[in-house]
């Protein structure tokens, strides 16, 4: 496997990656010198200088995995991304104090005319009278976007006894309360705030959020921060408003062009601090999100799941860590179900019992999906596009928890739903990670699935197995394992047999001639 490193990113991630991967570290590639080499590669590491359109995705047959130094994922088409199954994921954590302090730093600097002051001293300007400032203590803070960063700056800013209030549509009044903050509609925060920071993904929701109308609306003393994403504020109507004097002052890390052009409004207008991007840039964040990047990286290309895809359904740390030993087995569960199935797929329900029944399992669903439908189509499957599969082919995937157990601490059970058969595996943990499944078709059976595995249900009576075993033999293929499950129901059994090696369609065709048998499947769990 090998992954290319495109944007310049801690020496400390390219190393984890070089342990297992051959890297290239290629910075400031032109456009199309980043889609005459994308084909070489398993995986991507960008931050943000590198635009990952469309084209260079079209073209980027062997990627599996983009990973962002960062948060924003605004430099990559993510739907051309997912709609090609790879994995986009991005290290939301890294930055996050490293980001929140610039904005605090942006907040007293403009407060204090910081920047300003240095700058009159070097041209030999003593402006002491000229640069008034004002204090953070007392004042009304409205934070636009109340997560990671939103959160921090608020924490920060409250111990400076600055009055918070916020606008998050998606976060609960409670929640900012027990924060010591004040939900408010965004129409609010305008005639109520003295300092005002954006904190939130821009969207086509956010794109030019704060412009000439909401800037009418607010304080004239108001003094804006935007150390989120450029385009949130729109850049022409501040720089007027700063110009005419309908806003007090603005501090901008982020703009719609970085890097920003010459006649960008914003670097002539007046009362305004810029910084080149630089919410990010400390020796700890980056190496932060290099770190993050290249263990999500390894996981993917791995094959394991993870927490921080963007792409994917969410899931919490905490929940990855209680579902996580269960990913092998669910989707070694869905490539069982499959082989045993005959005729068309209309639907597969996945049912949780136990304890793993009190946790988000979509992303086991999802696993389960993976083995089922990887192990029949000759396209790639993944974490990713495996749903979107399912769904493109009709097949409706359910899902149904519950706490109740069901003989075992914890039980999946996978059922296929045929136009002509149902057909149901569950499998358990034995210890904290060993696989098994535990019933196939309702014989209760003991299998750990690795490797070729022939199955056969069949009539209790002497001699089938034996029967089966010559076959076998004849062909010079080796039982390494057999089991015989039983049902409730009396009158036949199931053969559970490991073989060493490839079992050839002549001779599964011998097996199932076998009289008594009533099917005969092989599956591969080899490479799973
Ligand atoms: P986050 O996901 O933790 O928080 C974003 C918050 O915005 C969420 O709570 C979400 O509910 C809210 N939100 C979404 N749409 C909204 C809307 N229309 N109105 C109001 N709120 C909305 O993200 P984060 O890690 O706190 O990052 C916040 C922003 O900062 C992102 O744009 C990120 O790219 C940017 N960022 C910039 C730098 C930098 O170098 N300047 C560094 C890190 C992050
Ligand atoms: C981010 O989204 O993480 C920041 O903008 C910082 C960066 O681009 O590295």
């Amino acid at each position: 496997m090998k992954i290319l490193v495109s944007d310049p990113v801690s020496e400390q991630g390219v190393a984890i990656l070089r342990e297992q991967f051959e890297v290239d570290v290629k910075t400031n590639l032109p456009a199309e010198e980043l889609i005459r080499i994308i084909p070489e590669y398993d995986a991507l590491v960008v931050r943000s200088e590198t635009k990952v359109t469309k084209a260079v995705i079209a073209v980027a047959e062997r990627l599996k995995v983009i990973g962002r130094a960062g948060v924003g994922v605004d430099n990559i088409d993510v739907e051309a991304a997912t709609q090609k199954g790879i994995v986009v994921l991005n290290a939301p954590e890294g930055n996050t104090v490293a980001a929140t302090e610039h904005t605090m730093a942006m907040m007293l600097s403009m407060a204090r005319n910081i920047p300003q002051g240095h700058a009159g001293m070097r041209e030999g300007k003593w402006l002491r009278s000229k640069l008034m400032g004002v204090e953070l203590r007392g004042k009304t803070l409205g934070i636009i976007g109340l997560g990671r960063i939103g959160g921090g700056v608020a924490k920060r800013s409250l111990a400076m006894e600055m009055k918070v209030i916020a606008y998050d549509p998606f976060i609960s009044a409670e929640q900012a309360e027990n924060m010591g903050i004040e939900l408010v509609e965004l129409a609010d925060i305008f005639p109520r705030a003295d300092f005002i920071t954006l904190h939130m993904p821009l969207t086509p929701e956010t794109k030019n959020l704060l412009n000439k109308e909401s800037f009418a609306k607010m304080k004239p003393s108001v003094r804006l921060i935007n150390c989120a994403r450029g385009g949130i504020i729109n850049e022409a109507d501040l720089a007027q408003a700063l110009t005419d004097g309908i806003v007090a002052g603005a501090a901008v890390d982020v703009f719609a062009k970085e890097p920003v052009e010459a006649d960008n409004p914003l670097l002539k207008a007046p009362n305004i601090i810029l910084t080149p991007h630089l919410g990010a840039s400390t020796a700890e964040a980056q190496v932060g999100v290099a770190v993050d990047v290249a263990h999500g990286i390894i996981a993917v290309l791995k094959g394991e799941p993870i927490s921080t895809a963007v792409n994917m359904a969410p899931l919490q740390s905490h929940v990855l860590e209680v579902i996580k030993p269960y990913f092998n087995l669910a989707e070694k569960m869905g490539c069982l179900a499959i082989h045993l199935a005959d005729g068309r797929i209309n639907a597969v329900d996945v049912e949780y019992n136990g304890d793993i029944g009190e946790v988000d399992t979509k992303m086991l669903t999802t696993a389960v999906i993976k083995g089922l439908l990887g192990s029949i189509l000759t396209e790639h499957v993944n974490y990713v596009n495996a749903p979107f599969i399912a769904k493109s082919r009709g097949i409706k995937v359910r899902e149904v928890r519950s706490k109740e157990k069901a003989n075992f601490a914890d039980l999946i059970t996978v059922k296929v739903h045929t136009d002509k058969h149902l057909h149901t595996v569950s499998g358990t943990l034995f210890g904290k990670e060993e696989g098994r499944i535990v019933t196939i078709d309702g014989y209760r059976v003991d299998v750990d699935p690795k490797g070729w595995l022939l199955i056969g249900p069949h009539y209790n009576r002497p001699g089938i197995i034996g029967k089966v075993g010559t076959i076998l033999g004849a062909d010079g293929i080796n039982i390494n394992s057999m089991q015989v499950g039983k049902t409730d129901v009396e009158g036949t059994s199931i053969m559970v047999m490991g073989v060493d090696s490839d079992v050839p369609a002549s001779v599964l065709l011998k097996i199932k001639a076998v009289d008594g048998i009533l099917d005969s499947k092989l599956i591969n769990f080899s490479g799973m």
